[in-house]
């Protein structure tokens, strides 16, 4: 039995925890520190782990969970809609127009006004206070399983808190978003990693809630905005205001702003000043969502096949320009990724020029079939980098020329080729110049080895000149060397001869992510660091092996047991070790506790054994057990000596396995056996 005090701790623990978590993620008014929040999650985490008590909304539960194969289906009770788009302000009085001729009334109608979010609409279902399941919209009827990877978001309350009543069941609906900010971030750090770029902020909440592991949802900066309820059992509502409020006290993330606005020339008012806001909105946003308030009228108007007739979608006239574009050319980033991007013919969209933007992908440009030659109609929302929305299809000659995805590198002249299944099409030649100075770069760049003053015009230049075409040119550089080229002098050479002498000494982590391994971020490097101690462990190292650690997936670890695994990659940093390279690994914490032969095991002992219990206990810890001093139901085995004490028929009551010492002894062999495979 646990110890009530140990359980009351546990249970504070997780209550104020709980409610930090809120301050610092949904009101943005954090009252403790970080280190703070870190050090009683840690504790919690501790006592968790040795007396077996997790609560359901302890927030070690958003965390950890391990990826799936698919996903499950989940069936809506109450299928979610979608909403009709007015697209003037002619529009928004034609709609409130037929709702009071339904209505039959001629009375001001109250409405409430809520920006609307870009993003993804998902259903979490709360069951006698407790997230059960999250599920996304799918057809409106029926959606996938989603649940890990929405718990993963620090916005989502695991549990409601602070209302009068706990209803039964209670269905809430809502919006995951991503910030602009957080989304450019993304993109910057997957062109890095050498992966295909997210078109929007939408795509990538999408992609990131719709991922399989949901360890790389955690890494994702996802917000929810509630706004909808679905079916509930318990509690009563009156008007979407009315829930609104119950939303906010119970904990929820509600959207920026909320208003309440009677009669439809009050709701066009408000708008206007929305309109005026939404450049400083942190999100993307690309219109109002203008409700019914009263839940009756919403009742008696019903739904017209998907869209209620109570509600409308009001979109904002986006920034938006006509131009054509004059070539499509792509670009060959670090991992030999082809980006195709468009030059237009200059063109001003909300006071800022605009002369050419991403096309992101091949799958992209052929689903918008945009070709050499076309005019097209480009936007700048929100503070998004500018994109192409639409071709214009009745501007065409017959003239413009399609952008198929090329067979050989603009570059370098290699085979390029598309994975199975991958958007991504890649340039495969090694010595790809586009590609060896994108590495170099990379390999230099703040986050890897940091060295001042190699930048993309000095490596280009090195490039050019002969001097570096490797990671290793870089360390045999020479102040003679770049005193004869044009843009240095004494100074400037010895300050980067000096940048590269102390970029000798670094970490494991930062040198893993300098390496530039397809799909290893610093995150990734991070964990491979926590968990080799040092780089020739890695060397040759197996699959298997990597996927251990609970964070990492197949794609992740397969791509890092090839490069350890290719000779010439292994030459190469043998030559770096030679030329001096030291890397220590301050970030070692050897979790093998993992693959430790005990770990997740409980064991208790009763009676003498063989050796003193103090020992045994010890070499129970030490092999990443736990010894525990009573018999509980999450005790895994009891382990009987020499006349042994009660312990022994509470075992037996429990169902408990019991076993002798030399059988404890056997199954530390047969589990570290099992471990070497
Ligand atoms: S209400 C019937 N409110 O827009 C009610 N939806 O185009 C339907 N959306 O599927 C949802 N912000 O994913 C509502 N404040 C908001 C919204 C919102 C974004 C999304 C939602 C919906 C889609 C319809």
């Amino acid at each position: 039995m646990i110890d009530k005090n140990i359980k009351e701790e546990i249970e504070k623990l997780v209550r104020e925890l709980n409610y930090h978590c809120y301050r610092y993620y949904v009101l943005d008014s954090p009252v403790i520190s970080d280190e703070e929040y870190d050090r009683m999650y840690f504790h919690l985490k501790e006592l968790e782990d040795k007396y077996h008590y997790v609560l359901p909304d302890s927030p070690t539960q958003r965390v950890g969970a391990p990826p799936l194969d698919k996903f499950e289906k989940v069936k809506h009770s109450e299928p979610m809609l979608s909403l009709d788009n007015a697209f003037s302000y002619e529009d928004l009085i034609e709609f409130d127009r037929r709702a009071k001729r339904l209505l039959k009334s001629e009375k001001d109608i109250e409405y409430t006004v809520e920006p609307k979010y870009d993003g993804l609409a998902i259903e979490l279902t709360y069951v006698d206070g407790l997230l059960s399941t999250a599920s996304t919209r799918g057809d409106g009827y029926e959606g996938e399983d989603v649940t890990q990877n929405i718990k993963t978001i620090k916005s989502v309350p695991l549990k409601i808190m602070d209302v009068p009543h706990i209803p039964e069941i209670i269905d809430i609906r809502g919006e995951v978003y991503m910030d602009i900010a957080d989304f450019e971030l993304l993109n910057k750090e997957r062109e890095k990693k050498g992966e295909q770029l997210f078109a929007n902020p939408r795509n990538a909440a999408a992609g990131s809630v719709r991922q399989l592991d949901p360890n790389i949802t955690a890494t994702r900066k996802l917000h929810l905005a509630c706004y909808g309820i679905g079916s509930v059992k318990g509690v009563d509502f009156n008007s979407q205001s009315e829930f609104m409020e119950w939303l906010k006290s119970a904990r929820f993330p509600v959207p920026a702003f909320f208003n309440k606005a009677t009669g439809i020339k009050t709701v066009i008012n408000t708008i206007k000043e929305m309109e005026d806001k939404r450049h400083s909105l942190p999100f993307e946003t690309d219109g109002a969502v203008v409700k019914i308030n009263s839940f009756k009228l919403q009742k008696e108007l019903g739904i017209k096949t998907r869209e209620p007739r109570w509600a409308i979608a009001y979109k904002f006239p986006a920034h938006q320009g006509i131009t054509k574009i004059i070539d499509i050319q792509g670009s060959v980033g670090r991992t030999g990724v082809i980006t195709p991007f468009a030059i237009f013919e200059p063109v001003k969209i909300g006071g800022v020029t605009v002369s050419r933007s991403t096309l992101h992908n091949w799958d992209e440009m052929e689903r918008k079939d945009i070709r050499i030659g076309d005019t097209v109609v480009v936007e700048r929302a929100g503070d998004v980098i500018p994109h192409v929305i639409a071709v214009i299809k009745d501007k065409r000659t017959g003239k413009e020329k399609p952008f198929p995805i090329p067979s050989h590198c603009p570059v370098c002249g290699s085979k390029v080729v598309r994975e199975e299944g991958e958007v991504a099409v890649r340039c495969i030649g090694l010595n790809c110049p586009a590609q060896v100075q994108e590495k170099i770069i990379h390999f230099a760049s703040r986050g890897a080895l940091d060295i001042e003053g190699l930048g993309e015009k000095n490596v280009e230049l090195f490039y050019s000149k002969g001097l570096v075409h490797n990671f290793v040119d870089i360390f045999k550089l020479k102040k003679e060397d770049l005193l004869k080229l044009p843009r240095f002098a004494e100074k400037s050479a010895q300050n980067l001869i000096n940048a590269i002498e102390k970029a000798k000494h670094t970490t494991l982590a930062r040198f893993l992510y300098a390496l530039g391994i397809l799909h290893v971020g610093e995150y990734a490097s991070k964990l491979l660091a926590k968990n080799f101690h040092n780089l020739e462990d890695l060397f040759h190292v197996k699959t298997e092996r990597i996927l251990k650690i609970k964070q990492i997936g197949e794609k992740i670890a397969e791509s890092v047991s090839e490069f350890f695994n290719d000779p010439k990659n292994i030459q190469t940093l043998n030559e770096l070790k030679s030329l001096g390279l030291v890397i220590t690994n301050p970030d070692f914490e050897g979790i093998e506790s993992v693959k430790k032969p005990l770990s997740g095991l409980t064991f208790v002992i009763t009676g003498t054994l063989p050796k003193p219990r103090n020992e045994v206990e010890e070499l129970i810890e030490q092999l990443g057990g736990h010894a525990a001093s009573s018999v509980s139901k999450n005790t895994s085995y009891l382990i009987a000596g020499k006349e042994p004490g009660s312990k022994l028929q509470k075992a037996q009551s429990l169902g408990i396995k019991i076993i002798s010492y030399d059988e404890f002894l056997g199954i530390i062999d047969s589990h570290q056996k099992k471990s070497k495979k």
